[in-house]
C-alpha cells in the first residue's frame, strides 16, 4: 500500500514515526475520515472545511488544505482505487518534539499521514438494523474537534462488540448525544430529532446530509437533545456516519424499537442518501 507520509508518496512499511511524535505522546492531533464512492470523493468540502475548524482548535492554522484534495486522488490512484468505494484517512499531529506539554517552536514541522484504503459497505446491517448500547458519556467537553485522543469512544464501542452490539451511544445529564464513532437521530411522530451542533458532538458530514435531506424532502427537522427516558417513544431511530451511511437502530440494549424494522422516513431516508451518492 502506497501512503503518504510527510511530503511523499511511500511503501507504508517504510513510514517512520518519532517516538517523540506528540501525536504518540499526548494524542496532540487531528483526523479526517473521507468516503470514496467508485473513485469520486463524498462531501470533500465539509470535510476539508471541519479539518481546517479541528486544527484551528488547535491552534495548528497556516496548512493549505488544498493539497489534501491532490494528495487523495494521487493515493486512490497509486493504489489502483480510482474506480473503487475506499476510504481516505488523514491525520495531523503536532509534529515530533522533545517531550514537554508546552507547544514547540514554530519551527517543528507537522506531521501529515494520508492512506486509502478499499472499502466494503456492509449493505445487511442498513438493510435489518442493529443493535445499540447506550453508555455513559465519559468523554472531555470538546467533541466537536475530531482529535484521535479516542480512548473513551474506544472502550465504549469494545463494550458494544462484547456485548453483541454495533454501536455504543453515549448519554450526558440524561441526553442522548451521539455514538462512538456516529452521530444518533431518532423520528418522533413522524418528526426526526438530533442533538444540536455543540461542543458535545461532532458535527458529522453525514448528519448534515441528512438534516439538507429533510429539508429537501418536506421531512420536519429538529436539533434538539432527546432524553434516554423519551427513547422507548421513538419510532425509528438511526446511526449516522461516513462508513455506514444511514443505518437504522433495531434494538437498544436489551429492547426492541418499534417493530425492529427499518421505518418508512429511515429508508426514504436512505432512498434519498443513495440516489444523492448515485
Ligand atoms: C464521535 C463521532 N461522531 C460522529 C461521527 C460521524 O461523522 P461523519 O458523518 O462525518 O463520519 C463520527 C465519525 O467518525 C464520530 O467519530
Amino acid at each position: 500500500m502506497i501512503v503518504y507520509f510527510n511530503g511523499q508518496f511511500i511503501p507504508k512499511e517504510n513510514v517512520g514515526i518519532s517516538p517523540d511524535d506528540r501525536g504518540f505522546l499526548f494524542a496532540d492531533g487531528v483526523y479526517e475520515v473521507i468516503r470514496v464512492y467508485h473513485g469520486q470523493l463524498f462531501q470533500a468540502d465539509r470535510h476539508w472545511q471541519r479539518l481546517a475548524r479541528s486544527l484551528g482548535e488547535l491552534r495548528m492554522d497556516g496548512l493549505d488544505l488544498e493539497i489534501f484534495g491532490q494528495i487523495a486522488g494521487r493515493l486512490l490512484d497509486e493504489n489502483h482505487l480510482d474506480n473503487s468505494d475506499a476510504l481516505i484517512y488523514i491525520q495531523i499531529t503536532r509534529g515530533a518534539a522533545p517531550r514537554q506539554h508546552a507547544f514547540p517552536g514554530q519551527e517543528t514541522p507537522v506531521t501529515i499521514y494520508a492512506a486509502a484504503s478499499p472499502f466494503t459497505p456492509s449493505p445487511e446491517k442498513m438493510e435489518r438494523g442493529v443493535k445499540i448500547i447506550l453508555m455513559p458519556d465519559i468523554r472531555w467537553a470538546r467533541c466537536d474537534i475530531k482529535t484521535v485522543a479516542l480512548l473513551p469512544n474506544v472502550l465504549a464501542y469494545q463494550q458494544a462488540r462484547d456485548g453483541g452490539a454495533e454501536e455504543a451511544v453515549f448519554v450526558r445529564d440524561g441526553a442522548i448525544t451521539e455514538g462512538t464513532h456516529s452521530n444518533f437521530a431518532a423520528v418522533f411522530a413522524g418528526q426526526l430529532v438530533t442533538y444540536p451542533q455543540s461542543h458535545y458532538i461532532l458535527a458529522g458530514i453525514t448528519r448534515a446530509v441528512v438534516l439538507d435531506l429533510c429539508r429537501e424532502l418536506n421531512i420536519p427537522a429538529n436539533e434538539f437533545p432527546i432524553f434516554e427516558k423519551d427513547l422507548p417513544h421513538a419510532d425509528e431511530m438511526m446511526l449516522l456516519s461516513t462508513a455506514s451511511e444511514i443505518t437504522p437502530v433495531a434494538q437498544v440494549d436489551h429492547w426492541q424499537v418499534g417493530n425492529g424494522k427499518p421505518g418508512p422516513i429511515t429508508q426514504k431516508l436512505q432512498q434519498a442518501f443513495r440516489k444523492l451518492v448515485d
